[in-house]
């Protein structure tokens, strides 16, 4: 049976990629950010994941605005990363798991999201970041990765709850895969930034804060949150915290909370990574 053995969340700026591959992480900009990841990577090791499946959102690398899915699960054995501006190298590929893809398209149908299935995927910032600070940079990736992108570009995007019943969808899918896979949810995106306009820049850290405690320990507070609410406080790409309740609502209500961490700005962003452990007691 697969086990989701815990899930992490993590920004996905693109500055991040830049200074992993100038190797800058212990400058002083980048080191308090980068340090904040030492716990995610210790756990990781200990919990040895075969498969990481990350949700993120694709900021035009695959979709553009003139076809977006709500939400695309990459079904194919590989994925590759490409040119999409931002100075960023492109990485090695990565090496999916079709046939754990297909169980869950099959599952998450059966349970009424239908999603769309891809069997090519280009991924982008949003999908390699988070690993890169994860695992570092390697010719070949040391656990197998499985793409489900959430529209939080083009309106009307999913709500955060839904984000959440995804999730919960998505655990049960896991739930009923007849092979021993060892599975972590990576949720990516956010925190509070906006990009454009006249609130561009700005950075909410007492709501990333309280964010960051809810969707650990009351995601449900999250979850009753109006996009019009987030976006307001958050910035119009604050809306991309929706993605951590993928994360969150795969996991159990009372997934431990192993690590927690919080810095800003990096870039424009408000950047935390949360660790949780679904099997500790
Ligand atoms: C930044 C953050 C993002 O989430 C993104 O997709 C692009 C840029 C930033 O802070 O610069
Ligand atoms: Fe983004």
């Amino acid at each position: 049976m697969a086990k989701i053995i815990g899930g992490i969340t993590s920004s996905h700026i693109p500055a991040v990629g830049n200074a992993i591959s100038n190797n800058l992480q212990q400058e002083p900009y980048w080191k308090r950010f980068f340090d904040g990841y030492g716990p995610a990577k210790e756990w990781l090791k200990n919990a040895r994941p075969d498969v990481v499946i990350v949700v993120y959102n694709d900021h035009g690398l695959n979709f553009f605005l003139d076809t977006v899915p709500t939400f695309a699960l990459g079904c194919a054995d590989e994925y590759f990363n490409a040119d999409e501006g931002w100075g960023l190298k492109p990485v090695a590929p990565f090496k999916g798991n079709a046939p754990l893809s297909w169980h869950l398209a099959e599952s998450l149908v059966e349970q009424e999201f239908d999603i769309t299935m891809c069997q090519e995927m280009k991924v982008d910032h949003g999908f390699v970041n988070p690993i890169r600070a994860l695992y570092g940079d390697h010719e070949i990736w040391p656990v197998e990765a499985i793409p489900l992108a959430v529209n939080t570009v083009q309106h009307p995007v999913p709500t955060a709850r839904r984000c959440y019943k995804l999730g919960k969808a998505l655990g049960k899918a896991l739930e009923s895969y007849p092979e021993d896979t060892r599975v972590v949810i990576l949720g990516t995106g956010g925190m509070s930034h906006q990009l454009q306009g006249e609130r561009a820049g700005i950075i909410d850290t007492d709501f990333d804060l309280e964010c960051m405690d809810k969707i650990a320990t009351d995601p449900e507070w999250f979850a009753n949150l109006s996009n019009t609410d987030i976006m307001r406080i958050a910035g119009t790409e604050g809306i991309e915290t929706i993605m951590w309740m993928v994360m969150r609502g795969a996991l159990k209500d009372d997934a431990k909370v192993i690590h927690k961490h919080y810095h800003a700005p990096i870039s424009n962003t408000g950047a935390g990574v949360l660790v949780l452990d679904n099997e500790a007691e």
